[in-house]
């Protein structure tokens, strides 16, 4: 029998209770499209270097959305494009991971920006049954694939602020998406954005209309890094200790999100660059969450311990979270070439006991 616990070199997990392995260092497309168009930061021709690159050193778990970037579904474009190229006996290597639920205003794929809420129906979004099962038949024409690996909810069917869906049922919901393992078209269910209570209501639902007792949700992919440990709870007042106790509980992996907190971890922003450096915090929205005084402080004490170790700053935070427990992949986003040669070295960087104790402890506010 080959050695299932490593590829390339590259170590691999297993994903929850399930026999899905996944590589430690995974890729995430979030920003990759038609730069031109919808502000993404990758486009086709790069692209097809990173991912080539990314299965070279032994990288096969590959996360994307039917909304990415900014609702267009040009992510899964570009990644359809590439499997269609590279063909079966690449896409075969690959765990192909995709999530519904949230906008996808895929007619605007080129534009304009910002999309107009009003052009759509209330059945275009969200957890409904008619909304995920014609997602579904999109993503895979657009993916070039006649499967999803693993298949998350996106978002919670719950009334947030920018929500996706405030009135499904969860049975409706989780027997759609059970539907669709039963079609052979879904290979595995994980959810994302869940607090633990939101999980356990899905995971109920599951049992209730699932097939059968292997019909489970295997993993939940939340935000999580050294500068938003809290997030990983995904809701107010919803600790990481609570929601690292509550996947333990139920052996479901965790897939942390923003897991450099942007760009933030990787040591190229400090209070004296900021207005020099070009990056995603220095020119998207989301830089006012990242670039605060007690982030930069992490991150310049994350690059000074970097530098002790003789690994970049990336590669200490990634290594921060495969500590985690129950972390099974770490999908940092890559804009260049050398962001996944750098990030994959994350692997071979040793954590004392009394490393981690001063990360942690530098970064116990967040
Ligand atoms: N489930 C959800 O709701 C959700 C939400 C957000 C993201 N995600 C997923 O999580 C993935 C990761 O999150 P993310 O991409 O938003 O953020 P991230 O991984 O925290 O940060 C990625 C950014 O860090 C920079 N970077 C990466 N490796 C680097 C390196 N070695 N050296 C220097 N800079 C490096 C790049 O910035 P520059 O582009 O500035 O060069 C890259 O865009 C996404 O791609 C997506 O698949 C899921």
């Amino acid at each position: 029998m080959s050695d299932t616990s490593s590829f390339r070199g590259m170590p691999c997990r297993t994903v929850g209770d399930s026999g899905l392995w996944v590589s430690e260092i995974g890729i995430g497309l979030w920003k990759w499209g038609y730069p031109e168009y919808d502000h993404s930061r990758v486009g086709e021709y790069v692209g097809f270097q990173i991912l080539d690159r990314a299965l070279d050193l032994g990288v096969f778990h590959w996360d994307t959305a039917a909304s990415y970037n900014a609702g267009s579904g040009n992510s899964e474009r570009l990644l359809g494009r590439y499997f269609a190229n590279r063909g079966r006996i690449v896409r075969d290597k690959i765990v192909l991971a995709t999530k519904f639920a949230n906008h996808h205003r895929e007619e605007h794929q080129l534009g304009p920006y910002p999309i107009n809420d009003q052009d759509f129906t209330p059945n275009q979004c969200g957890g409904s049954r008619i909304y995920l099962m014609r997602e579904l038949e999109h993503s895979l024409r657009k993916l070039c694939t006649d499967r999803i690996d693993l298949l998350y909810l996106h978002s919670p069917n719950v009334a947030t602020a920018g929500g996706t869906d405030w009135i499904t049922p969860l049975d409706e919901t989780w027997s759609a998406m059970d539907d669709m393992v039963s079609q052979g078209k879904v290979r595995y269910l994980g959810i994302s954005n869940h607090s633990p209570e939101q999980a356990r209501a899905t995971i109920e639902a599951l049992k209730q209309v699932g097939k059968d007792s292997s019909r489970r949700i295997i993993a939940i992919q939340n935000c999580y890094n050294m500068a938003e440990r809290s997030k990983l709870g995904s809701s107010e007042g919803v600790g990481e200790q609570e929601m690292l106790d509550f996947a333990a509980e139920y052996g479901i992996s965790i897939i942390p999100y923003f897991p450099l907190a942007g760009g933030l971890l990787t040591g190229r922003y400090t209070k004296g660059n900021l207005d020099q450096v070009e990056g995603r915090l220095t020119t998207e929205a989301i830089s006012g969450r990242f670039l605060t005084d007690k982030g930069l402080k992490l991150a310049a004490k994350v690059t000074a311990m970097a530098k002790q170790k003789k690994c970049s700053a990336a590669q200490l935070a990634i290594a921060w979270l495969l500590k985690r427990p129950m972390l099974a992949s770490v999908i940092a986003g890559c804009t260049k070439l050398e962001h996944i040669e750098d990030n994959v070295g994350a692997v071979k960087v040793k954590l004392s006991k009394a490393d981690i104790d001063e990360l942690n402890k530098a970064s116990a506010w967040s």
